[in-house]
């Protein structure tokens, strides 16, 4: 476990922001999903600040598909700091607590007419457009409302990042973008900047997410410039803005690197120096600097409790814990093999003794959340806690099964409250005919 003063092994008992797993089990029930606020607040101030002493003019948007609900973006908000959205559903609940809409860029590789509306009408910042079908909608739309709208356009940079394979998007044959060294790029480029009703500032890229390598992140900026380079000499155009994308790699298990909020500012230091070197090195004119972590800013500040239920000991080949949640709550290893950390929540001075495999409650044998967990002795009944679960977790829960998905907490300085309630099984009937 990556420990801090916000989570930690307390007389025995995990305690996050101040609050022990066993009070939080008690009041709020299990499975839960426990955000640590102060460690949320924590990253955006050192990314904001990080960025600013760093490098100068940019934005930190926080992605928001990471962990999107109206509480999140109170708290970036008040940071300071913007968001990347990727749906109008995104956007809607943004607007829902006035979050400054000119702070929003809106991606997507299949934006509706209706959602690039609703963008339009909203105010965002930046649509980031990946296909010529797009900017022409998206240009007739800002006529017909008498409106600029300012676009990048999502390039691939071909940089390849060690990164499941579901999660990295600047390979050739990503669905994502238009590629620089294929010569699409160059001719998307020339395209939207003929049209009238929007206004092409810059260009984007996002080369994958959970990467470690600082090289791939420096790679993709020496891709990005030198083609700002190609752009400036060949169609005399310079552009305003460049967005690097997020992808920053946090803790889950043993195998990732351990790092405190202030380390994370590394991955911000590494893109401003090269940036700021190769805008020099090749002549053209410096860029406001956006930037897009999403798994960094909320994953380690999430932890999922879980209460043990039936233990399956298949002699001398398995043993499983099923717990009271599952893939409904968290698919990531259904998806990606992801690994996580698992703890049991109240026995943090006893010795790890037997190996388990922590299963979920769905009617699916790959509905495993993590597998060979050293733990102490399980019991049913016992509390469980997986840990980094903030990021694509609740964001990508289901009712799978018609199971209910768990509520997310709120913790700072030892107080609890609720950021989204716990469904009921009306909730599920509800759109039901
Ligand atoms: N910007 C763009 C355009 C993106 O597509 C993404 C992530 C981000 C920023 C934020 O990346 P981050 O800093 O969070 O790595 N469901 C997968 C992750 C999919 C990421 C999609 N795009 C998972 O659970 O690992």
């Amino acid at each position: 476990m990556n420990q801090r003063e916000t989570l930690k092994n307390k007389n025995g008992v995990l305690e996050i922001g101040g609050v022990s797993a066993t009070k939080l089990a008690k009041e709020f029930g299990t499975p839960l999903y426990v955000m640590d606020q102060a460690y949320i607040e924590n990253m955006c101030k050192v990314y904001k600040e990080t960025l600013e002493k760093e490098y100068g003019d940019g934005l930190i948007c926080y992605a928001s598909k990471a962990f999107s609900c109206k509480e999140i973006y109170r708290i970036v908000n008040n940071a300071g700091i913007g968001a990347d959205t990727v749906s109008g559903g995104e956007i809607f609940t943004a607007k829902s607590v006035d979050f400054p809409m000119e702070k929003i860029c809106f991606h997507g590789n299949n934006k509706t007419k209706a959602e690039l509306e609703f963008a339009v009408n909203s105010g965002v910042g930046y649509i980031v457009l990946d296909a010529y079908s797009e900017a022409d909608e998206l240009d007739l739309i800002c006529k017909k409302l008498n409106k600029t709208q300012k676009v990048l356009i999502r390039v691939n940079p071909g940089v390849e990042a060690h990164t499941h394979h579901y999660i990295q998007t600047a390979k050739v044959d990503s669905k994502f973008g238009f590629s620089i060294d294929s010569g699409e790029a160059l001719e998307i480029v020339k395209f939207v900047s003929k049209k009238s009703n929007i206004e092409l500032c810059g260009l984007h890229c996002h080369i994958g997410s959970q990467i470690f390598e600082s090289k791939s992140f420096a790679l993709a900026v020496d891709k990005m410039t030198g083609f700002y380079k190609t752009i400036k000499t060949e169609l005399g155009l310079e552009f305003d803005v460049l967005n690097m994308g997020g992808g920053f790699g946090i803790y889950y298990a043993e195998d990732d690197a351990k790092k405190t909020c202030a380390e994370y500012a590394d991955y911000i230091k590494i893109i401003a120096k090269e940036l700021k070197y190769n805008v020099i090195v090749k002549g053209i004119k410096k860029p406001f600097l956006i930037l897009e972590p999403g798994r960094s800013i909320v994953g380690e500040a999430g932890v999922t409790l879980y209460t043990a239920g039936r233990i399956k000991d298949i002699k001398s080949i398995k043993k499983y814990v099923a717990i009271d949640g599952g893939m409904f709550d968290n698919p990531r290893f259904a998806l990606y093999q992801a690994k996580y950390t698992v703890i049991a929540a109240e026995k943090l001075n006893e010795q790890p003794i037997e190996k388990y495999s922590i299963a979920g409650k769905c009617c699916e044998s790959g509905d495993i959340i993590a597998e060979d967990c050293m733990l102490p002795k399980i019991n049913e009944g016992d509390l469980l806690a997986v840990l980094s679960t903030g990021a694509y977790n609740y964001s990508m829960s289901s009712n799978y099964n018609r199971n209910l998905i768990p509520p997310v907490i709120m913790v700072k300085d030892g107080e609890a409250r609720y950021a989204v309630k716990p469904q009921t099984y009306e909730d599920l009937l509800r759109n039901d005919v």
